[in-house]
């Protein structure tokens, strides 16, 4: 067994030898990013090796890596096998995660209605007279004679009466009795909300009673050491059962772990905890629920359930009351899952008048347009661009990445997360800089880096001299070496702007079937809803001038945080709202993009910018 150090955690692991760095970070707790499943094609899983195993290179660094990235020490952790005590410094291991637990607008005005009460009782004692069971002594009591109970529940039953002299509380979830504590502990009643997405995993603790969010957390979500992308998570489900339940358990132990933590925050105690709702992308549900994906990346793309599941916590092995009950909110389709019925819930799509889109840029992007009565849907594979895969030097938003990118007096300006040296750009500086280079003409609306010896006049020297050729043509050199953590440049790609151009392109076009779906113009839309942290963060005048969003006028853009988890904490608090949720299915129309012509012609016409 070998010790393995990271920093600048100080979290110390020791794993067998053969073990990759990748998969120790992860056993360690402080997992590395990587986007490829470990395959060493995404170059994105770099730490700096600090003490030990020193050796050249693999095929795979030399190529994701520069030069001096090389000669400072960092490798690829999915391709280093550790074969002694070993030291490695991680980068930018204080994520932004946080940019997500702050946003609680429509769960706030929401009128508590929760499916949970506790009923405090005196129940008469039983007697030679009166042999009425158990069970119905409580349902009498209750005047609830369809009450429902878990069958463990009803074995600990008389226990926990006679012990209390049948002076208990019955917590009741629905007509389905969950727990049986003694004397009076009305009042504690809370709840959970789950936001699984591919990235980050977002938990919000609820009074059910009044409705307050009292703590709100996020995490990485640890699957991402299988791939950033939902289709990598499901190849990796597909290989074997236990593949499968070891996706499953990664995020039931975060979870919990998150459950921890609210508790200590807050002081309420888990078994406190008697409901939770979930939402997630339809991948995310199945894999929290231990359900193979396999079949939503193969078309028709058919998910094993659309309806929303109620299930209990225990089975799940979910660290709440042992009794407590799970809501997984319903899927629309294989794509559009329920963290868009979160997002719809929260921007009230369901209830407006007024022809409105929703976009919610995550891991995926997706899309849904109310207009005339209706409501449509659909997904675009526009997210992992901006969540950093696929760009060279792209990451999340987290400390070291650059968030801002503008050009004053021929300068470069660039905003860097935590007042960091760069380590990364992550989907807001992306899309600032294509934005800032187009305006200044270093890119062509083709998306082409302008050639510096041939169209030399046209750019201020201190941009000209930021363009250079590199291994896959010319490159921007965004902060050199003196700027950033790796202590090599770090640049925009020509490649990295054709990933950026697919992306939008692929939101763009969804955007424009939807609108010939419903039948109107990007001129009646009233306003687009950007949801998700990403669209808190992005600025509207560089979207809008890349072709990312329809041009409409900037006040019509309105950022409206992270609606998905809003939603789950609205269907929380609110039986009504739930219902709403439920309804949600047969509401929205999914519109099925990958089959379709317009589709592809509105896609290949949206790729320049700003399209
Ligand atoms: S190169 Fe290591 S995870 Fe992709």
């Amino acid at each position: 067994m070998h010790k393995v150090t990271f920093l600048p955690q100080q979290k110390v692991i020791t794993v067998p030898p053969g073990t990759n760095l990748l998969a120790a970070s992860a056993l360690a707790g402080v997992p590395v990013e990587g986007n490829c499943g470990g395959k060493g094609a995404c170059g994105k899983c770099k730490v700096r090796i600090v003490e030990g195993d020193r050796k050249e290179p693999t095929a795979a660094e030399s190529k994701g890596l520069s030069a001096d990235e090389l000669a400072n020490g960092w490798v690829l952790a999915c391709q280093r096998e550790v074969c002694g005590c070993t030291v490695a410094e991680i980068q930018a291991a204080r994520d932004a995660c946080n940019r997500k637990t702050t946003l609680h607008r429509a769960a706030s005005v929401i009128e508590p209605e929760p499916s949970v009460e506790k009923i405090a009782l005196k129940l008469s004692r039983p007697s030679i007279e009166d042999q009425t069971s158990d069970l119905e002594r409580l349902r009498q009591a209750l005047s609830r004679q369809e009450l429902s109970v878990n069958l463990k529940l009803l074995a600990a039953l008389p226990g926990a009466l006679r012990r209390r002299r049948f002076a208990v509380t019955a917590v009741i979830s629905d007509q389905q009795l969950i727990a049986v504590e003694p004397g009076d502990s009305s009042g504690g009643i809370f709840g959970l909300a789950f936001d699984i997405g591919t990235t980050t995993l977002m938990s919000s603790l609820i009074d059910l009673s009044s409705g307050a969010v009292l703590a709100v957390t996020a995490a990485t979500n640890p699957q991402n050491v299988f791939g950033s992308d939902v289709v990598s998570r499901i190849t990796h489900a597909s290989k074997s059962p236990e593949y499968l339940t070891a996706l499953q358990q990664k995020v039931i132990e975060t979870l919990n772990i998150m459950i921890a933590g609210l508790s200590a925050q807050t002081g309420v105690r888990t078994d406190e905890i008697y409901e939770a709702v979930v939402v997630g992308n339809t991948t995310m549900s199945h894999l929290f629920l231990g359900i193979d994906p396999a079949h939503l990346a193969l078309a028709p793309f058919i998910p094993a359930f659309q309806k929303a599941l109620e299930l209990d916590a225990a089975d799940l092995g979910l660290a709440m009351n042992r009794f407590g009950r799970v809501t997984v909110l319903p899927n629309i389709a294989g794509y559009v899952g329920s963290d868009t019925v979160g997002v719809i819930l929260a921007t009230d799509l369901d209830r407006r008048s007024d022809p409105c889109l929703a976009v919610d840029i995550g891991t995926n992007g997706e899309l849904v347009l109310a207009a005339n009565g209706r409501i449509l849907a659909c997904s675009t594979a526009a997210g992992p661009a901006f969540e950093g895969a696929q760009i060279r030097y792209g990451m999340r938003a987290a400390d070291g990445a650059i968030e801002a990118v503008d050009i004053y007096n021929d300068d470069l300006k660039l905003q860097v997360i935590g007042g960091l040296k760069a380590h990364g750009i992550c989907g807001s500086g992306l899309i600032d800089a294509a934005a800032a280079l187009l305006k200044a003409g270093a890119i062509e609306p083709s998306g082409r880096l302008v050639n510096p010896e041939t169209d030399a006049l046209k750019l201020p020297a201190s941009i000209r001299q930021r363009i250079r050729r590199g291994a896959g043509g010319f490159e921007f050199i965004l902060a050199d070496a003196s700027q950033t953590s790796t202590g090599s440049d770090l640049v925009l790609t020509q490649g990295d702007l054709r990933e950026l151009q697919l992306a939008k392109g692929a939101i763009c076009a969804g955007f424009k079937v939807l609108l010939r779906e419903a039948g109107i113009t990007s001129e009646d839309v009233e306003c687009v809803l950007l949801a998700g942290a990403f669209g808190n963060y992005i600025r509207v005048e560089s979207a809008l001038a890349i072709g990312l969003l329809p041009a409409l006028p900037p006040e019509k853009i309105i950022p409206v945080g992270n609606a998905a988890g809003d939603g789950a904490c609205m269907a929380l608090i609110s039986k009504s709202v739930r219902r709403r949720a439920f309804a949600l299915p047969k509401r929205v129309e999914h519109v099925e993009l990958s089959t379709r012509q317009d589709f592809q012609e509105e896609f290949i016409n949206a790729l320049a910018f700003p399209g």
